[in-house]
């Protein structure tokens, strides 16, 4: 079709056409807002690329759409300063397509035809968010996101909290840009939604809008605790320094000590690439960090520049991804979990299934509001789904095996474990069992205290702790310290020497140092780094239950909602009480970090 006969095209089909063309705009949009902004998407990143997928179709059919097109994809937001990029930031064109690839390759051959032999390089491709690290004269002067290509927001200050990345490169060009993914590893992702479960508040989708969230946090202490680490997988600007391939380019960001892209294949032809491409899927399980694809690379820079660019995307590069494993189960039943803190967290009990190497009987449902807005039902078939993510989540219902007797899963009004009447507090979604004797929370608290984190007293598990507190035997963690060899032996499969090793386990705990023990209380807002704050400022628990809020406030890394909660918390008389009566046991801190 010649540019007159575009323009004529679309000048017929425009009113439809550009309606469309704007619905599916401003559902980008709303996805990129809940995506960038809110860092909490609703839709899987599938989903989102199929939209995608489809927008990109519309514009390759319509380019007068072009105009129309502008802000897709911006994270540019308000409260951070935009800066130019010294080239553009360019995407990368992507499928899920595996004919896709051997048209990429395919189109690359024919353009490339005279030239000498070809040779790909292949790595992972890091589910992360991009960034932009700008040197002048080998000084890390600014840090950028990709913004709409042209200019970003400027993240300097939360960049440079990435440990191992230098600030300065010796003989480095005189100007040189540098793009990689800034991600948070798996563990690392996995331990903060573990706390934000406890604690009732939503957890994040996946690392990847974690680390987008971080990247774009004001609160420079948060940034820290999130642990942000970063890959460069590719050039921008370079001034004057002459790079001939890929793999040079990785050399050279070795010598410089920058974290870069690690592992990747050599592929030549076609069957090579699938090859390659095989054994970096069966790696990518096997990294601390989410991965959604491959990226293929043209290794040799000269033919890169012969190939160039289009206005989005390099034509020398392309991402091959993985499509999410979906695999559809039934979803027998869902049960309630009350957690330390009393917020009741629904989980599905799945018919369990394989999916991504692993068998998986359950899954978290997060709160009330995740199962309204799905309408997820007992006795539903449910669509299972794991992709970058860690744990496989329910991400739709098929509604069409739905049964027609079944009916709206209705949160309950009490307390499951106690019957207390649940409440929730404004603008929090969980519900929470206010009720502290709650038989739920008081063994959750006990394994809290003895767990490894805390005041690590071996022996003291689920199971057991389970029937301590059925039999009685423990209310509140002072208890342990009085259990009896013949009560610990009274509970199923507990032998005389699994009796005396917690005996001496528990003994043994009285000589902790204080941190450890401030964490094992479990007090509201006090995880292991404000337990060790805490601690390194008084010399014993006493000190600071006596601590007015504006000493707590005083110390660094104590916000003001915590030195209010910790204040509150002893102020309790059952609080004081246990405490008389733990040191009364013969707890005795000792003064170390560890
Ligand atoms: S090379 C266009 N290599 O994926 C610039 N990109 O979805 C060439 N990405 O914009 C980029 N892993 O931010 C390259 N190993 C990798 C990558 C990678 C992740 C990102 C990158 C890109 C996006 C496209």
């Amino acid at each position: 079709m010649d540019k007159l006969e575009t323009n004529f095209m679309n000048e017929i089909l425009e009113p439809k056409i550009k309606r469309y063309f704007h619905s599916l705009k401003k559902k980008l949009e709303e996805h990129d807002e809940r995506y960038y902004r809110d860092a909490a998407p609703v839709i899987s990143d599938f989903e989102y690329d199929c939209l995608k997928h489809e927008w990109r179709e519309l514009l390759r059919q319509y380019p007068a759409l072009q105009l129309e097109s502008e802000s897709i994809g911006d994270d540019r937001r308000e409260g951070f300063a935009t800066f130019p990029h010294l080239s553009p930031m360019l995407s990368l064109s992507n499928t899920y397509d595996r004919s896709e690839v051997d048209a990429f390759d395919q189109r690359i051959c024919r353009v490339l035809r005279e030239e000498e032999a070809l040779s790909y390089i292949i790595e992972h491709k890091i589910d992360g968010v991009a960034v932009n690290l700008i040197y002048e004269e080998g000084h890390l002067i600014r840090a950028l996101t990709r913004g709409n290509g042209r200019e970003g927001d400027d993240v300097t200050k939360n960049v440079l909290t990435i440990q191992g990345l230098p600030s300065y490169l010796s003989d480095a060009p005189q100007r040189l840009e540098l793009r990689g993914e800034v991600y948070i590893p798996l563990n690392v992702f996995g331990e903060i939604n573990r706390q934000r479960e406890k604690r009732g508040e939503e957890p994040f989708a996946n690392p990847r809008n974690l680390a987008a969230g971080t990247l774009k946090t004001l609160d420079i202490s948060i940034v820290q605790q999130r642990k942000l680490q970063l890959w460069i997988h590719s050039l921008g600007l370079c001034e004057k320094l002459f790079i001939g391939t890929m793999i040079d380019f990785y050399h050279v960001l070795k010598k410089w000590q920058l974290p870069h892209v690690e592992f990747f294949e050599s592929a030549g032809s076609l069957e090579e690439i699938w090859n390659c491409i095989e054994i970096i899927d069966r790696r990518r399980h096997m990294l601390p960090f989410a991965t959604d694809g491959v990226v293929l690379k043209i290794n040799d820079r000269s033919l890169q520049q012969i190939l160039g660019e289009t206005q989005h995307s390099p034509r020398w590069a392309f991402a091959y991804k993985f499509a999410p494993e979906r695999i559809e189960t039934r979803l027998e039943k869902i049960s309630l979990q009350v957690g330390r803190s009393g917020v009741v967290t629904p989980v599905a009990v799945l018919r369990p299934v394989w999916i991504a190497g692993t068998e998986v009987k359950r899954a978290t449902l997060h709160n009330v509001s995740e199962i309204e807005r799905k309408d997820i039902r007992e006795g539903d078939t449910v669509v299972l789904e794991k992709a970058g993510e860690v744990i496989p989540a329910i991400t739709e219902v098929v509604l069409s095996r739905r049964s027609p007797t079944s009916v709206p899963f209705v949160f309950p009004e009490k307390c499951p474990q106690c019957g207390t009447l649940l409440s929730r507090a404004v603008g929090e979604v969980a519900w929470r069992c206010l009720n502290d004797h709650c038989p739920a929370k008081v063994e959750c608290r006990m394994l809290h205290f003895a767990s490894r984190s805390a005041m690590h007293i071996e022996g003291l598990g689920d199971n057991l702790v389970h029937q301590l507190c059925q039999r009685g035997y423990v209310k509140d963690v002072a208890d342990m310290y009085d259990l009896s060899q013949e009560q610990l032996m009274s509970c199923e499969s507990i032998g005389t020497k699994t009796a005396e090793k917690v005996i001496r386990n528990l003994e043994q705990s009285k000589n902790c140092p204080l941190w450890r023990f401030l964490h094992g209380l479990g007090i509201p807002g006090v995880g292991e780094k404000t337990s060790k704050d805490l601690a390194s400022s008084f010399p014993d628990v006493r000190a600071l239950m006596a601590a007015s809020p504006e000493a707590l406030r005083a110390i660094p890394g104590i916000g003001e909602k915590t030195a209010l909660d910790v204040h509150a918390y002893f102020q309790s008389s059952s609080v004081i009480l246990m405490i008389d009566r733990l040191e009364a046991s013969g707890i005795r801190y000792i003064h170390t970090s560890a």
